[in-house]
């Protein structure tokens, strides 16, 4: 595990850029599979998780070429018959499961890993396969794989009964070939579904409603090559924002969807930051003093469960109690017991967080369990006092590109612990 030393007490200060969405990248990746030919991705965040989808592309015989470092061009037409991502690379990361829809989709198979629980809890599928087997594929899940199998995906209509992000994208990549028309009911409206959605558009499908609560897909053979640019990272920025609220900075962060981040930026001035936007530019400037405010995650457009780790960090220094309560993941909370380490005060039962602000966190050795989790306590050893070594500082690379390079232009000193042996120069090298 690579570890990172985070002096205390620096605050962000100057501009930044945001880079392209990592959930939207790793659906698109996976759906580039449908078109059978040659597909443009721009605005592609350069992060490990989009690398190993790549890998995974290529592994399945599609060719990969890289044109500057946020731009791939990947050509499917020779992965007909493949219809089994590698296992050893798909296990690396959940959003593997997209493979199922988009293989799905272009050759009746998957053979495709259960994606397993992890750090947040409990990670059912059920409303996925639910969904596949209304289109009319052969869904079971035999030895720790899923498989899928169908010889004519016909459209349906599907309601779900619980709001997901992957279960919605699967269903919009299957749904995209079956014949006739699908209808999705109680979707999730993330920007990411848009993106994805718009990107299949762009490849020949016939999609409408994403962003509402109803889609409907008219499923098609006809593909065609396409050119798309990437959304921005909406939970990169969100970091930032948060970030400079926590650290008292002033920040000016670019290339942004304001609007993707409407239910942060209205928690932070709850909080008393003051937030100011234009078509593509969020400025955030830090205070001294901040009230508690009550958080309760939701899906989109309610406040992000990505950004619940970082509202606590930030809550930690608000005068008063706040409370968190967390409706997605009941286990997202692995973080409180770290931030406890650096002197925060915060119970938890359940689904609800108790956060006593108003103490300045001290620097401690503490341990990232998740890509978010370690953003959070990035972001709190900046604010603490003293210095913080963070380990298993490779979470945070799955989703935050050039991290050292943004944070040292906002003004951030980073330090790596290195170690002499070679097996650990080797992981830092891959995560850098
Ligand atoms: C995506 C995001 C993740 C984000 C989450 C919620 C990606 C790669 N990841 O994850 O960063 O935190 O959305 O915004 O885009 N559920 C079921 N059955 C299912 C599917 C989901 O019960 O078949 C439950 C989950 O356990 C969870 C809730 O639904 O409690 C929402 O999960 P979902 O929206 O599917 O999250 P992901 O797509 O996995």
């Amino acid at each position: 595990m690579s570890k990172l030393i985070i002096p205390g007490e620096q605050s962000f200060k100057g501009s930044l850029s945001v880079s392209g969405s990592k959930n939207a990248a790793v659906a698109v990746l996976a759906a580039s599979i449908i078109s059978g030919t040659r597909v443009r991705i721009e605005n592609l965040p350069d992060i490990t998780d989009v690398r190993t989808l790549l890998e995974i592309l290529q592994q399945m015989g599609s060719s990969v070429r890289r044109r500057g470092r946020n731009t791939v061009e990947i050509c499917t037409a020779s992965i007909r018959n493949n219809y089994a991502p590698p296992y050893d690379l798909v296990k690396k990361l959940r959003a593997s499961s997209y493979f199922m829809g988009s293989l799905l989709a272009r050759q009746g198979k998957a053979d495709v890993p259960v994606p397993g629980g992890c750090e947040l809890g409990p990670r059912p599928i059920d409303q996925h396969l639910k969904g596949f087997s209304a289109l009319g594929a052969n869904a079971e899940v035999e030895h720790g794989l899923v498989k899928l199998r169908s010889t004519h995906l016909r459209g349906a209509h599907i309601y779900m009964d619980i709001v997901s992000v992957g279960a919605t994208i699967n269903l919009m990549l299957a749904a995209s070939t079956a014949e006739g028309r699908t209808v999705l009911e109680n979707v999730a409206k993330e920007p990411e579904v848009v993106d994805v959605a718009n990107f299949l558009n762009a490849m020949g499908a016939s999609i409408r409603g994403a962003g509402t609560d109803i889609i409907r897909v008219d499923g098609t053979r006809q593909f065609q090559g396409a050119v798309h640019s990437i959304i921005p990272d909406r939970i990169e920025a969100g970091t930032f924002l948060m970030g400079a609220a926590v650290t008292g900075g002033e920040l000016c962060i670019r290339e942004v969807i304001p609007q993707h981040l409407d239910a942060a930026m209205a928690k932070l001035k709850e909080a008393g930051i003051e937030v100011h936007t234009s078509e593509d530019t969020i400025w955030v400037y830090g205070k001294g003093d901040l009230s508690p405010v009550d958080i309760k995650t939701f899906p989109y457009p309610g406040f992000p469960t990505d950004l619940q780790p970082l509202a606590m960090v930030l809550l930690t220094k608000a005068r008063g109690t706040s409370v968190i309560t967390e409706n997605i993941f009941e286990g997202r909370y692995k973080h409180v017991d770290e931030l406890k380490r650096m002197g925060a005060k915060i119970k938890v039962e359940g689904r609800t967080a108790v956060v006593d602000g108003g103490e300045t966190l001290s620097g401690a050795p503490v341990k990232a369990t998740d890509l978010r989790a370690g953003a959070a306590l990035l972001v709190a050893g900046l604010a603490a006092e003293g210095e913080t070594v963070l380990s298993g500082v490779e979470h945070v690379y799955r989703g935050y590109e050039k991290l050292e390079e943004k944070f040292a232009q906002a003004g951030i000193t980073l330090k790596w612990l290195r170690e002499e042996s070679p097996e650990r120069k080797k992981d830092l090298r891959e995560h850098r």
